[in-house]
């Protein structure tokens, strides 16, 4: 498989500011190192508890936020030879001008916010491709409508505003709008959390279709695990920051090491024969992302947690082809597992 993007490292602190000169007294350790590569086509489902870093990690990798350290590789296709350009530090007009900028697309939770509601719609979808090449009025407007019939609308919702729209169409025209610059990668961020269960499948059969039809990649951003079972054919799951396991999405159901991949499967029921969620209740709240425990983060909930656990990072290795897990236990978890909470 090609890889389309690769994290290296890649940490999102946000300054803490007080006192009169608003100096900074501490940072918000949102992302705090994560190494992860994303292949062309796949379907990456990313997910964690509320508060965990998805949204900042998928701001991070489109630089809507610039990262505080670390690095993101962008793999671009130029003919027959591959282009590898690290976007993590170049200038918001350099990345224009590299025509990269158009590349990396999201679509946020909330249509009704993520759009401006003063502006028709044709503008909405207009907006992304004015910003990046010239085009004229009449190639513009025929290339909305093609962009409206793709996600199921027409012509004659051009000139309407966006409350006019349920919010199974604003999510349309948020998906339009994110494959008007013709994207290789977008960030798809809770895109049906909003949405009523039967828009939700129609939404998802969509990216589905569009995802086939235009060769596209995929970070799917959510914490509804039947969702990207659906949808996702890796996942990678995050606690506090950092990755804690990445699977095939099949391999993570059927063999979950991390105990934390193991409570949040055991949190939700999942229509699967050969999959019995054994009830791990976990202790305690999650830690603060402005003073995380030090060694593994999850180390103040892991219900097998040991002296080691506190004092050293674990990092992500691999278990077998790929699937990850950043756990001191990893080799015993299922043992420990299945010895505390019974076998599936
Ligand atoms: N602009 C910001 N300034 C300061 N702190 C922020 C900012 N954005 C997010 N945070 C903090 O960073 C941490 C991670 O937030 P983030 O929105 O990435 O989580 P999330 O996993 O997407 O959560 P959710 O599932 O609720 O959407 C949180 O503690 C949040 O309060
Ligand atoms: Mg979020």
């Amino acid at each position: 498989m090609q890889k389309l993007l690769e994290l290296k490292n890649l940490v999102k602190h946000y300054p803490i500011r007080g006192g009169i000169f608003r100096r900074q007294v501490n940072s918000v350790k949102a992302v705090d190192g994560i190494d992860l590569d994303i292949y062309k086509g796949e379907c990456l489902g990313l997910v964690g508890e509320s508060g965990c870093g998805k949204t900042t990690v998928s701001k991070t990798i489109v630089r809507l936020h610039d990262p505080t350290s670390g690095e993101i590789h962008f793999h671009k296709q130029n003919g027959s030879e591959t282009v590898v350009t690290d976007i993590s530090r170049i200038s918001h007009n350099a990345l224009k001008k590299s025509k990269i900028r158009g590349k990396l697309q999201m679509v946020f939770q909330d249509p009704t916010t993520s759009m401006d509601p003063r502006m028709l719609i044709k503008n909405v979808i207009a907006e992304p491709i004015k910003g990046l090449e010239k085009t004229s009025s009449r190639e513009l407007e025929s290339r909305i409508i093609e962009l409206l019939n793709l996600v199921g609308l027409s012509k004659y919702h051009l000139l309407r505003y966006p409350h006019e729209f349920s919010g199974g169409q604003r999510q349309r025209i948020a998906v339009a709008r994110a494959i008007a610059t013709k994207p290789d990668f977008i960030v798809l961020d809770e895109p049906t959390s909003a949405l009523d269960v039967s828009v939700q499948a129609q939404i998802l059969n969509l990216l589905k279709k569009l995802q086939e039809e235009f060769n596209l990649t995929y970070l799917f951003v959510t914490h509804h695990l039947l969702v990207v079972k659906y949808i996702s054919t890796r996942i990678a799951v995050m606690y506090l920051g950092k990755i804690v396991e990445s699977a095939p999405t099949d391999r993570l159901f059927e063999r979950p090491v991390h105990p934390y991949t193991n409570a949040l499967l055991s949190g939700i029921p999942v229509p699967n024969v050969n999959y019995t969620p054994r009830p791990i209740i976990l202790s305690g709240d999650v830690p603060s992302p402005i003073d995380p425990p030090p060694g593994c983060r999850f180390s103040t909930r892991c219900p097998f947690v040991k002296e080691r656990c506190s004092a050293e990072i674990p990092k992500l290795k691999e278990i077998e082809p790929g699937h990850s897990v950043a756990c001191h236990l990893a080799s015993e978890t299922e043992k420990l597992i299945a010895d505390k909470y019974g076998s599936r």
